[in-house]
């Protein structure tokens, strides 16, 4: 009735579905986290551990589930780059299972927008139980993860209702980058003037998302060609390639194409033969020393009739000539590019959904916080 339509517009903030309006309030999400935690709590609060728990540390483990482990495996390349420390990701629900190498050496970070995930809670018991240190990143202050790890960093990004998850992603991933920051601080491997300089990027980003949110014309074109689509392929390397998996996530859960991704060095070795010129790919590159590496894959599937759509750092004229259609991302480092690759997929994901006609904030068979295993 009206007085519904009344009451749950405006929590849609003039938007036509949540998810749109949670894929734009991520610039304000990324500048609160910023300003909350890189200006004063994370470098010298309780929120991470001291010099000397961090000295102890010899390896972490990243474990959650669907979006969220995707920004744990972005967030890898982030601490092992600026504190040298090995890191492990895995699935919730197969961390659980396997032979783990957890002792109180080992510093477990879990990462959950709900906080309440069946299989991450379970992970998070399996580590306390082998006497690891734990964090959580989640979405929600009081939940059931948070209130079990030894820290817990909050991600402060509002009630996130499209079941896609969006905002609390990129929230996450700017937490880890955050956290790596403080930790390679702490543990001095990195020095004062390459850590201001990454977080005067860091502060960049909000207004470079604002700014491909601005360009969305090429992003629906790419929308409606991949409409008809039944299946497709998502490809990338390093950091591209964690984003093609969440990418492609995005458009398999809001579109019901069937959509993998993939290693674009092993297309070679057997899922090439599966391309001829109906095939549709989304290559991911915008890593300055792999990118001519992916412009020459999507060349050669190109060659082969294949639709190329490419996600590039502006500038890539290569990339550009080579694809049917690219959108570019503005330039940052490369160790912070996810955060952006990102937001294009998003809209992908979106425009294609609503160019199908499905109910894109309540996609099929799915729910917002698996809560069994
Ligand atoms: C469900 C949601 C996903 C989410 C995953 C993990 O599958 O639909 O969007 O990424 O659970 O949830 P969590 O709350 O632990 O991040």
């Amino acid at each position: 009735n009206e007085n519904q339509t009344k009451k749950q517009s405006p929590d849609k903030n003039g938007f036509e579905h949540f998810m749109l309006k949670e894929i734009f309030e991520q610039p304000g999400v990324i500048k609160n986290i910023i300003s909350n935690y890189a200006d004063n709590k994370l470098f010298n609060s309780n929120n991470s551990f001291s010099k000397e728990e961090l000295q102890n540390i010899d390896k972490i483990y990243i474990v959650a589930c669907g979006t969220a482990l995707h920004a744990g495996q972005s967030g890898k390349f982030a601490i092992e780059k600026f504190t040298k420390i090995p890191v492990l990701t895995d699935i919730a629900s197969e961390f659980r299972y396997n032979n783990s190498f957890i002792d109180e050496k080992t510093l477990l970070i879990v990462i959950s927008q709900s906080g309440e995930t069946a299989d991450t809670l379970g992970a998070l018991e399996k580590g306390i139980k082998a006497k690891a240190k734990t964090l959580s990143i989640t979405n929600v202050e009081d939940s059931t993860i948070a209130k079990t790890t030894d820290k817990s960093l909050y991600c402060n990004a509002g009630p996130e209702v499209s079941i896609a998850s969006t905002k609390a992603y990129t929230a996450q991933v700017a937490l880890i980058y955050l956290l790596s920051l403080d930790m390679a601080k702490k543990l001095k491997t990195i020095d004062d003037e390459d850590l201001s300089s990454i977080l005067i990027e860091l502060k960049k980003l909000p207004e470079k998302i604002e700014e491909i949110l601005q360009n969305v014309d090429t992003i629906k074109n790419i929308a409606n060609e991949l409409k008809e689509c039944q299946s497709m392929f998502y490809i990338g390397r390093g950091p591209d390639l964690i984003t093609a998996k969440e990418g492609s996530l995005k458009l398999k859960e809001t579109s019901y194409i069937h959509s993998e991704p993939f290693a674009a060095g092993e297309l070679k070795h057997g899922t090439m033969a599966l391309m001829d010129s109906s095939s549709k790919v989304i290559a991911v590159a915008t890593q300055s020393n792999l990118s001519k590496k992916t412009a020459t894959n999507v060349l050669e599937l190109r060659e082969k009739g294949v639709s190329v759509y490419s996600v590039g750092v502006e500038g890539d004229v290569l990339l550009e000539k080579n694809s049917n259609y690219t959108v570019f991302i503005p330039e940052t480092l490369d160790v912070l590019s996810p955060i952006l690759t990102v937001i294009p997929e998003q809209l992908i994901a979106y425009y294609t959904s609503l160019a199908k006609g499905i109910d894109v904030d309540h996609p099929r068979n799915l729910t917002k916080s698996v809560i069994s295993e």
